[in-house]
Protein backbone atom coordinates (compact mmCIF):
# COMPACT_ATOMS: atom_id res chain seq x y z
CA UNK A 1 0.00 0.00 0.00
CA UNK A 2 1.33 3.56 -0.81
CA UNK A 3 1.93 5.34 2.38
CA UNK A 4 -0.80 8.43 2.56
CA UNK A 5 -0.25 11.94 2.84
CA UNK A 6 -3.38 13.27 4.40
CA UNK A 7 -4.14 17.15 5.45
CA UNK A 8 -6.77 18.73 6.93
CA UNK A 9 -7.96 22.09 7.00
CA UNK A 10 -10.67 24.72 7.22
CA UNK A 11 -11.04 28.55 8.25
CA UNK A 12 -10.40 28.87 12.33
CA UNK A 13 -13.28 27.68 14.61
CA UNK A 14 -14.05 24.76 12.20
CA UNK A 15 -13.43 22.83 14.46
CA UNK A 16 -9.99 20.93 13.81
CA UNK A 17 -9.27 19.35 17.13
CA UNK A 18 -12.38 17.04 17.43
CA UNK A 19 -11.48 16.16 14.02
CA UNK A 20 -8.02 15.11 14.65
CA UNK A 21 -8.81 12.80 17.44
CA UNK A 22 -11.01 11.08 15.03
CA UNK A 23 -8.64 10.66 12.77
CA UNK A 24 -5.81 9.50 15.27
CA UNK A 25 -8.65 6.89 16.62
CA UNK A 26 -9.27 5.60 12.65
CA UNK A 27 -5.56 5.16 13.12
CA UNK A 28 -5.27 2.72 16.00
CA UNK A 29 -8.33 1.04 15.56
CA UNK A 30 -6.38 0.17 11.67
CA UNK A 31 -3.21 -0.24 13.67
CA UNK A 32 -1.71 1.63 10.54
CA UNK A 33 2.12 3.46 10.87
CA UNK A 34 1.06 7.48 11.10
CA UNK A 35 2.78 10.57 12.01
CA UNK A 36 0.38 13.36 13.11
CA UNK A 37 1.95 17.12 12.19
CA UNK A 38 1.21 20.30 11.85
CA UNK A 39 1.51 23.79 9.97
CA UNK A 40 3.01 26.15 10.79
CA UNK A 41 5.54 24.19 12.69
CA UNK A 42 6.42 20.62 13.02
CA UNK A 43 10.37 21.34 13.20
CA UNK A 44 12.31 23.89 15.66
CA UNK A 45 12.98 26.52 12.94
CA UNK A 46 9.03 25.77 11.75
CA UNK A 47 7.94 26.00 15.74
CA UNK A 48 9.68 29.29 16.20
CA UNK A 49 8.15 30.65 13.22
CA UNK A 50 4.71 29.71 14.34
CA UNK A 51 5.63 31.84 17.64
CA UNK A 52 6.08 34.79 15.29
CA UNK A 53 3.16 34.39 13.02
CA UNK A 54 0.36 33.64 15.73
CA UNK A 55 1.54 36.50 17.96
CA UNK A 56 -0.74 39.27 18.11
CA UNK A 57 2.43 41.75 18.71
CA UNK A 58 3.77 41.04 15.72
CA UNK A 59 4.24 43.75 12.60
CA UNK A 60 4.19 41.80 9.17
CA UNK A 61 3.38 42.25 5.76
CA UNK A 62 1.16 39.30 4.00
CA UNK A 63 4.45 38.88 1.47
CA UNK A 64 6.74 38.47 4.22
CA UNK A 65 4.49 36.24 5.91
CA UNK A 66 3.62 34.11 3.03
CA UNK A 67 7.55 33.32 3.07
CA UNK A 68 7.63 32.48 6.38
CA UNK A 69 4.75 29.99 5.60
CA UNK A 70 6.82 28.45 3.24
CA UNK A 71 10.09 28.50 4.73
CA UNK A 72 8.36 26.92 7.73
CA UNK A 73 6.66 23.98 4.86
CA UNK A 74 9.84 23.84 3.14
CA UNK A 75 11.49 22.57 6.45
CA UNK A 76 8.65 20.48 6.89
CA UNK A 77 8.79 18.69 4.46
CA UNK A 78 12.45 18.01 4.14
CA UNK A 79 13.02 17.03 7.85
CA UNK A 80 10.09 15.31 8.73
CA UNK A 81 7.09 15.02 5.98
CA UNK A 82 9.21 13.41 3.41
CA UNK A 83 10.98 11.25 5.36
CA UNK A 84 8.17 9.60 6.78
CA UNK A 85 6.62 8.92 3.93
CA UNK A 86 9.58 7.55 2.84
CA UNK A 87 9.81 4.87 5.67
CA UNK A 88 6.45 3.96 5.05
CA UNK A 89 4.26 6.36 8.11
CA UNK A 90 1.24 7.61 6.64
CA UNK A 91 1.14 11.21 7.36
CA UNK A 92 -1.62 13.61 8.68
CA UNK A 93 -0.74 17.35 8.62
CA UNK A 94 -2.72 19.83 10.49
CA UNK A 95 -3.07 22.56 7.77
CA UNK A 96 -0.75 22.65 4.52
CA UNK A 97 -0.70 24.60 1.72
CA UNK A 98 -4.41 25.11 1.32
CA UNK A 99 -4.28 27.27 4.19
CA UNK A 100 -1.70 30.04 2.10
CA UNK A 101 -3.94 29.97 -1.29
CA UNK A 102 -6.94 30.55 2.08
CA UNK A 103 -5.70 33.23 4.43
CA UNK A 104 -3.01 34.82 2.30
CA UNK A 105 -4.15 34.49 -1.22
CA UNK A 106 -8.32 35.16 -0.32
CA UNK A 107 -7.89 36.55 3.05
CA UNK A 108 -4.79 39.18 2.65
CA UNK A 109 -5.39 39.04 -1.23
CA UNK A 110 -2.23 38.20 -2.51
CA UNK A 111 -2.53 36.66 -6.08
CA UNK A 112 -3.02 32.94 -6.01
CA UNK A 113 -0.69 32.34 -9.01
CA UNK A 114 2.10 34.04 -7.03
CA UNK A 115 1.55 31.57 -3.84
CA UNK A 116 1.20 29.03 -6.78
CA UNK A 117 4.91 29.57 -7.81
CA UNK A 118 6.26 29.29 -4.29
CA UNK A 119 3.97 26.49 -3.91
CA UNK A 120 5.52 24.53 -7.23
CA UNK A 121 9.00 25.63 -5.72
CA UNK A 122 8.47 24.24 -1.94
CA UNK A 123 6.54 20.94 -2.57
CA UNK A 124 8.72 19.90 -5.75
CA UNK A 125 5.56 18.12 -6.77
CA UNK A 126 4.53 16.50 -3.47
CA UNK A 127 0.63 17.13 -3.15
CA UNK A 128 -2.00 15.56 -0.47
CA UNK A 129 -3.51 12.32 -1.55
CA UNK A 130 -6.33 13.55 0.51
CA UNK A 131 -7.51 16.78 2.08
CA UNK A 132 -10.46 16.76 4.42
CA UNK A 133 -12.03 20.80 4.57
CA UNK A 134 -14.19 21.19 7.20
CA UNK A 135 -16.52 23.49 6.41
CA UNK A 136 -18.12 25.94 8.75
CA UNK A 137 -20.78 29.07 8.79
CA UNK A 138 -19.10 32.08 9.47
CA UNK A 139 -21.33 32.63 12.40
CA UNK A 140 -20.75 29.67 13.71
CA UNK A 141 -17.22 29.30 13.42
CA UNK A 142 -16.74 32.86 15.22
CA UNK A 143 -18.81 32.50 17.82
CA UNK A 144 -16.87 29.30 18.62
CA UNK A 145 -13.56 31.33 18.28
CA UNK A 146 -15.02 33.89 20.55
CA UNK A 147 -16.13 31.15 23.46
CA UNK A 148 -12.68 30.22 23.36
CA UNK A 149 -11.54 33.83 24.64
CA UNK A 150 -7.57 34.83 24.04
CA UNK A 151 -7.33 34.77 19.95
CA UNK A 152 -4.01 34.80 18.61
CA UNK A 153 -2.81 37.15 15.32
CA UNK A 154 -5.09 35.19 12.81
CA UNK A 155 -8.45 34.30 15.11
CA UNK A 156 -8.62 38.27 15.34
CA UNK A 157 -8.95 39.24 11.76
CA UNK A 158 -12.66 40.40 11.36
CA UNK A 159 -15.35 37.93 9.33
CA UNK A 160 -15.07 39.54 5.82
CA UNK A 161 -11.42 38.25 6.21
CA UNK A 162 -12.60 34.79 6.54
CA UNK A 163 -15.55 34.98 4.32
CA UNK A 164 -12.61 35.08 1.59
CA UNK A 165 -10.89 32.20 2.66
CA UNK A 166 -13.28 30.39 3.02
CA UNK A 167 -14.44 31.32 -0.35
CA UNK A 168 -10.89 30.44 -1.51
CA UNK A 169 -10.65 26.82 0.68
CA UNK A 170 -14.30 26.03 -0.89
CA UNK A 171 -12.98 26.78 -4.81
CA UNK A 172 -10.16 24.58 -4.53
CA UNK A 173 -11.97 21.87 -3.40
CA UNK A 174 -14.52 21.63 -5.59
CA UNK A 175 -12.27 22.29 -8.55
CA UNK A 176 -10.10 19.20 -7.60
CA UNK A 177 -13.28 16.85 -5.93
CA UNK A 178 -10.98 13.45 -6.14
CA UNK A 179 -8.48 14.76 -3.65
CA UNK A 180 -11.06 16.61 -1.53
CA UNK A 181 -13.63 15.88 0.93
CA UNK A 182 -15.66 18.48 1.99
CA UNK A 183 -16.63 18.18 5.82
CA UNK A 184 -20.16 20.17 6.69
CA UNK A 185 -18.89 20.42 10.42
CA UNK A 186 -21.77 22.70 11.62
CA UNK A 187 -23.58 18.87 11.02
CA UNK A 188 -23.49 16.62 14.22
CA UNK A 189 -20.01 15.24 15.94
CA UNK A 190 -21.08 11.85 15.08
CA UNK A 191 -22.08 12.84 11.13
CA UNK A 192 -18.73 14.72 10.91
CA UNK A 193 -16.95 11.63 12.20
CA UNK A 194 -18.48 9.53 10.00
CA UNK A 195 -18.13 11.80 6.82
CA UNK A 196 -13.98 11.30 7.90
CA UNK A 197 -14.25 7.74 8.61
CA UNK A 198 -16.10 6.84 5.07
CA UNK A 199 -13.69 9.50 3.58
CA UNK A 200 -10.17 7.77 5.34
CA UNK A 201 -12.06 4.24 4.20
CA UNK A 202 -12.36 5.08 0.90
CA UNK A 203 -8.58 6.56 0.36
CA UNK A 204 -7.11 3.23 1.83
CA UNK A 205 -9.46 0.81 -0.12
CA UNK A 206 -11.30 -0.17 3.10
CA UNK A 207 -15.48 -1.19 2.85
CA UNK A 208 -17.57 2.09 3.66
P1 LIG B 1 -3.96 26.67 13.95
O1 LIG B 1 -3.08 25.64 13.33
O2 LIG B 1 -4.00 26.58 15.40
O3 LIG B 1 -5.30 26.72 13.30
O4 LIG B 1 -3.28 28.10 13.70
C1 LIG B 1 -2.58 28.40 12.59
C2 LIG B 1 -3.02 29.76 12.07
O5 LIG B 1 -2.15 30.09 10.98
C3 LIG B 1 -4.43 29.75 11.52
O6 LIG B 1 -5.09 30.93 11.93
C4 LIG B 1 -4.25 29.80 10.03
C5 LIG B 1 -2.90 30.44 9.84
N1 LIG B 1 -2.20 29.94 8.65
C6 LIG B 1 -2.10 30.77 7.55
O7 LIG B 1 -2.56 31.90 7.58
N2 LIG B 1 -1.47 30.29 6.43
C7 LIG B 1 -0.92 29.04 6.37
O8 LIG B 1 -0.35 28.65 5.34
C8 LIG B 1 -1.03 28.18 7.54
C9 LIG B 1 -0.43 26.82 7.51
C10 LIG B 1 -1.67 28.69 8.64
Amino acid sequence: MNTQFITLDGIDGAGKSTSLDTIRQWFEAHQLPVLFTREPGGTAIGEALRQLLLNPETQVNSRTETLMLFAARQQHLDEVIKPALAKGTHVVCDRFTDATFAYQGGGRGLPLADIAVLARWVQQGLEPDLTLLLDIDLAVAQSRLAQNGCQDRFEQLDSAFFERTRAVYLQRAQAQLQHYRIIDSGQSLAKVSTAIHQALNHLFGYPA
